[in-house]
């Protein structure tokens, strides 16, 4: 098996990174056949503890907590994706908020297939956003890798920041989702190793045009 690894990142937390990723991980388990491991390098857990919190881990798909803070964490962290690349069809990470040099994003981003930034349209989300983009080419040059960095606009609501957002596609060779998410309280509440937020078959649904979109991305069907 040659599994496709997705990694959620941002220079700033609370962006959407850990739901964007529980939405997509509950509607690839419920909706494909792919066997998916979420791999939750964030030290706040969230995806591990909601996983334990939920307590029906037959249910939903596998989560791992891995701890950056050992020695020779990437080793480790290879070994550990040797292992999970011969078991599962898809591996998703969930990153802390940081800087591309910063060691779990480092080596996450270099063992990645696609990375998904969810974009927020705020100044300061949009000064971080464009530091961070501006700052993968350079390492993938370093290590002569490449992979496709795409954009999902989070938390869209009337403003007029909203507007201004396009403009980050393109920086550091990201593209934009056509279909963003808006700010619902939906999204708050719903997020479950289990529970899909949505049924499939709701065609307009925005999670589900993001989710069509998401799949088409990343080969899944
Ligand atoms: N589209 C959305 N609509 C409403 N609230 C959202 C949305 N996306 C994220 N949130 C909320 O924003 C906060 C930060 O999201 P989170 O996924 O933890 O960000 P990160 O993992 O990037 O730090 C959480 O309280 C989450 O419930
Ligand atoms: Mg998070």
């Amino acid at each position: 098996m040659n599994p496709k690894i997705v990694s959620f990142v941002t220079l700033k937390g609370g962006s959407g990174k850990t739901t964007l990723l529980m939405l997509t991980s509950a509607a690839v388990h419920n909706r494909t056949n792919k066997k998916l491991l979420v791999i939750d390098s964030d030290p706040q857990r969230s995806v591990k503890q909601i996983y334990m919190q939920e307590n029906n881990n037959a249910k939903s798909y596998d989560v791992f907590a891995f701890n950056w803070n050992q020695p020779n964490p990437d080793e480790n962290f290879e070994k550990v994706l040797t292992i999970a690349k011969s078991k599962y069809d898809l591996i998703f990470m969930d990153l802390p908020p940081g800087r591309i040099t910063d060691a779990p994003i480092y080596h996450s981003i270099l063992r990645s297939d696609m990375l998904i930034v969810p974009v927020v349209a705020s100044v300061l989300d949009i000064n971080a956003t464009t530091i961070f983009l501006e700052s993968i080419p350079e390492v993938l040059k370093e290590k002569k890798k490449s992979l496709e960095v795409y954009g999902v606009i989070n938390k869209q609501d009337q403003s007029i920041e909203y507007k201004h957002l396009t403009r980050l596609s393109g920086v550091g060779g990201m593209q934009l989702f056509y279909s963003p998410l808006s700010n619902l309280v939906r999204y708050k509440r719903g997020i479950s190793t289990i529970h899909d937020i949505t049924t499939p078959d709701i065609k307009e649904d925005e999670f589900n045009m993001y989710f069509d979109e998401f799949c088409t991305k990343c080969y899944i069907f």
